[in-house]
């Protein structure tokens, strides 16, 4: 069944959250901190390793609860439920959307799903087994030697999820040094062929539709090197694939037990979980990859259980709406507190951009309200020096998620202190501001008189800036499964309450269609 097509700015909700708005707009989050003392803690939620302070944003408690009599009223639990249970939500491709049944060691199947646990569970088998093999050497190229390197081809969601959970656990990862490429430039092709040694080389080809102009044509410039030195017959030892499309794979030259499978009910942004994520595997280990899956299900049961006041996805996406709906800010950042994150942005641009950046909803309508904000941001200290005066003083604002651990994974300490001391004294930066009274305290006090008026004003921070922060106990994993299938969520929650069809993506078509055509001219 498919999802319903609620309107949302036609819900009792949604008129009661615009007069609400009237009345708060103006409320300075110091006030709100001043009113209640126990805001961080009656704003935050607790799950795992996990904790989320959401007191840092321009809401009351009445503003969460309206939020959430909108996610009632266009009834988010029917849609969650049929999220999980393989209904047929990605509408206008016919299919179901079902990247959460990868995860879910527990095989709760309903009558859409019978028969899928037993395919995902020889993909895993096969993951685990190709996994071993290369990681122990027992693998051996076409000379005998052991493989070294592995390289990634694909591009969007066969590229970006992978390489950002590779990224993100460098620090547990072997010995095998991993490269992608996605680019059509050859410059991004020809830069890692310099690195590579065919004889000790494995090519991943990841590509659900193959037929991916950019992957297909890396793919063949990378054959052609590859055969330079070797043989028609060692292709089997050196390039395996990910992908839907069988025939096409084994026309590439691809022997049939060198393919991993990919489902047409797994949406390439939401398919690091599936063979796709084979070079997580093979860079951290089968273990690791399957801790991995194991936090996006822990992730996957508070979201499923848990009640929307205290649910993680759905708080973040209802903030989301918040802003975008009715303060109408056009964009949000997300800031990292940890280098191993960097490809963290980019990785949620496409999830979240390709997913909620629709303009016509389940009705096939217009809509003349605003859906997927634009998704930005970099890692923390970093932005510090470069893009954040603006989200201090500038005249936008932009609702900021800063993501931090409690644990360092290096064991500098004392770096880690600065680190999260810098990421505490950004929220509250943003969110209290300095007074004018208070710059003029800290000028007189250097005795700067003179320049003291001149000064002044350019000192001043407004505040009243928005973030939310999620404060995890460490990088693992596990956490990171959980942080990923968090945003996941929000990004669904987001999809379902602007009545949109988050799982197509026909806006990447036109210029697909119109490269071709130049390419014909
Ligand atoms: O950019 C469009 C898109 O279809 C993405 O959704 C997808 O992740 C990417 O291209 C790659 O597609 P494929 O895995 O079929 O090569």
């Amino acid at each position: 069944m498919a999802l319903k097509k609620i309107n949302p700015t036609k819900t009792k909700a949604w008129q009661k959250l615009l007069l609400h708005f009237n009345e708060i707009k103006e409320l300075h989050l110091k006030d709100l901190f001043k009113n209640n003392p126990n805001r961080a803690s009656d704003l935050s939620i607790d799950f795992k390793e996990f904790h989320i302070d959401y007191s840092k944003n321009n809401i009351t408690q009445e503003t969460l609860e309206l939020l959430i009599e909108l996610a009632n009223e266009v009834d988010l639990n029917d849609a969650i439920q049929k999220y999980f249970s393989g209904d047929l939500i990605n509408t206008t491709e016919n299919r179901a959307v079902m990247h959460t049944a990868l995860r879910n060691s527990k095989k709760t199947a309903t009558p859409f799903t019978e028969g899928i646990y037993k395919e995902i569970n020889s993909a895993l088998q096969q993951i685990a087994a190709f996994s071993q093999k290369i990681t122990s050497g027992e693998w051996k190229g076409y000379t005998g030697k052991p493989i070294t390197d592995i390289v990634n081809i694909g591009i969007g969601g066969s590229d970006l999820g992978p390489k950002m959970v590779v990224t993100a656990l460098r620090h547990y990862k072997n010995h095998l040094n991993t490269h992608f490429v996605s680019n059509i430039d050859g410059d991004h092709v020809s830069e890692t062929i310099q690195k590579l040694n065919p004889e000790t080389t494995l090519f991943i080809i990841v590509s659900k539709s193959f037929s991916t102009q950019e992957t297909l044509t890396n793919a063949t410039t990378l054959k052609k090197w590859f055969l330079n030195s070797a043989s028609e017959d060692d292709i089997s030892k050196h390039f395996v694939a990910v992908s839907s499309s069988i025939t096409k794979v084994i026309s590439f030259g691809i022997k049939e037990e060198n393919i991993f499978p990919m489902w047409n009910w797994v949406g390439g942004r939401f398919s690091l979980w599936s063979g796709v994520g084979l070079v997580i595997s093979l860079s951290v280990g089968y273990e690791n990859f399957k801790a991995l899956l194991l936090g996006a299900e822990e992730m996957d049961q508070h979201f499923k259980t848990t009640d929307f006041s205290k649910n993680i996805p759905i708080i973040a996406a209802l903030i989301g709406v918040w802003y975008t709906n009715f303060f109408k800010y056009e964009t949000e950042a997300v800031l990292p507190y940890s280098q191993y994150l960097s490809e963290f942005p980019n990785y949620l641009q496409q999830a979240s951009m390709e997913s909620n950046g629709k303009s016509v909803d389940r009705n096939g309508e217009k809509i003349d309200y605003q859906t997927g904000a634009i998704l930005w941001g970099n890692v923390g200290t970093n932005m510090q020096h470069a893009f954040m005066q603006l989200i201090h003083q500038g005249t936008k604002i932009i609702p900021t998620e800063f993501i931090g651990f409690k644990k360092s994974l290096s064991g500098l300490t004392a770096h880690h202190q600065q680190l999260m001391a810098n990421f505490y004294a950004q929220t509250e930066a943003l969110a209290f501001g300095k007074t004018r009274e208070e710059v003029h305290l800290d000028l007189k006090y250097n005795n700067q008189k003179e320049t003291l008026a001149k000064l002044l004003p350019y000192k001043v921070f407004e505040g009243n800036k928005p973030s939310t922060s999620y404060v995890i106990k460490e990088l693992t994993p596990k956490s990171l499964g959980k942080l990923i299938a968090s945003y996941e969520h929000k990004i669904f929650v987001q999809g379902v309450i602007w009545n949109i069809y988050s799982f197509d993506q026909f806006g990447v078509e036109l210029g697909k269609e119109l490269a071709n055509k130049h390419l014909k001219k």
